[in-house]
């Protein structure tokens, strides 16, 4: 699969990626505000081993993407996550910090947006943040997203009760 955009393109994850996932997967910077990582190596070769039996199922309901610069840098990787019926999916990102603050995080969401709506017919798009990570709030709320809940000390990371924001998006 390949969802083609202006600057760089979404396609699946591949065994050889681990080590350009693994630059930014192992970085303390990029995981602040999830509950996994930072990752070693072989977490790193476990997530991509996950992520391409995911992508070779049949039905697929899991998305898992690298975001590539059309040069052919990889920068980052994205989720989709449907539901059973389809109707709704949950998105999540990471990208490397060389590439942060250019645009390309909110470029490669709308491509994975405009995906789940136009060829999944998806009819709600559903993500959560850290009310701290400013930046993937930005992302969200770009995509033309909104607050619709708030988890109050309900996820645990690194030994640190924090909250969530749930935003959502009806298309
Ligand atoms: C979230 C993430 C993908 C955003 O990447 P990015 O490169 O900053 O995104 P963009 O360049 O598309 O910028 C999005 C907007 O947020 C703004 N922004 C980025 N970082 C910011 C910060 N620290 N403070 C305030 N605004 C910020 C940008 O200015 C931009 O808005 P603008 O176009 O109006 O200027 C990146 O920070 C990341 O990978 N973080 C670690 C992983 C993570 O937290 N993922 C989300 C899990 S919920």
């Amino acid at each position: 699969m390949k969802l083609i955009a202006e600057r760089l393109y979404l396609r699946d994850l591949e065994p050889s990626d681990v080590d350009a996932v693994h630059e930014y997967a192992g970085s303390i910077e990029v995981v602040l505000h999830q509950e996994w990582g930072p990752n070693t190596i072989e977490q790193t070769g476990e997530y991509i081993a996950a992520c391409v039996l995911g992508n070779s199922l049949p039905d697929r309901r899991t998305v898992e993407l690298a975001a590539v610069l059309n040069d052919g840098s990889l920068i980052g990787s994205y989720r989709a996550s449907l539901s059973e019926d389809g109707a709704e999916a949950e998105i999540g990102y990471s990208l490397s910090p060389r590439y942060w603050h250019k645009g390309y995080a909110t470029e490669a969401a709308k491509r994975l947006v405009d995906y789940l709506v136009s060829e999944r017919n998806v009819r709600e798009i559903f993500a959560t943040s850290r009310p701290e990570n400013v930046a993937s709030i930005h992302v969200l709320e770009k995509l033309g997203m909104q607050q619709v809940d708030f988890y109050r000390k309900n996820v645990l990371i690194r030994g640190e009760w924090r909250d969530t924001l749930v935003f959502s998006m009806k298309v």
